[in-house]
């Protein structure tokens, strides 16, 4: 080989490796890049809940509480005992309405429902304190 055929390799590794950093810069900036999007996604769900929350259920569950049956109230405790610590069970409750809860079908969206629902089990892990 020559000198130039030494010097075109050469030339040719260091672009192959230049490449190579580049694809590894943008794969660890896309990693970087979607778990903050992630994080936000479950925020604004919540903040949405927290909304939805206080102009439909704080009446009765202010604070976590219940108004109407203390004992079934939004705490962790009390989710837990009564089958009511799921994203799940309580989206049905809400949207079909228990006892003297009312029904919000018709009234918030399911969207709207799962909103909330987040909110709730969010609040309940916090013991209703932030
Ligand atoms: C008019 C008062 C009232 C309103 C408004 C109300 N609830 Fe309730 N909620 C109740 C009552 C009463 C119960 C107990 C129902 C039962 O099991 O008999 C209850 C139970 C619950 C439970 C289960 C608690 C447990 O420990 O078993 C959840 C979760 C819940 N409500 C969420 C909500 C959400 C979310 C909203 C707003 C979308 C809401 N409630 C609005 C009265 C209300």
């Amino acid at each position: 080989m020559n000198n130039g055929a030494c010097r075109y390799f050469y030339r040719r590794g260091t672009t192959v490796k230049k490449l190579i950093y580049a694809v590894f810069a943008i794969v660890i900036y896309a990693l970087l890049s979607v778990r903050p999007a992630l994080a936000d996604a479950s925020t604004d769900l919540t903040a949405q809940g927290a909304k939805i929350f206080s102009a439909n259920c704080a009446a009765c569950h202010q604070g976590g509480n219940n108004v109407v049956s203390a004992n079934k109230n939004l705490k962790a405790a009390a989710l837990k005992q009564y089958g009511m610590d799921s994203t799940d069970a309580i989206i049905t409750q809400v949207t079909n309405g228990k006892g003297a809860m009312p029904a919000f079908k018709g009234r918030l969206k399911d969207e709207e429902i799962k909103a909330v629902a987040a909110y709730v089990l969010d609040q309940s892990a916090k013991d209703w304190k932030k």
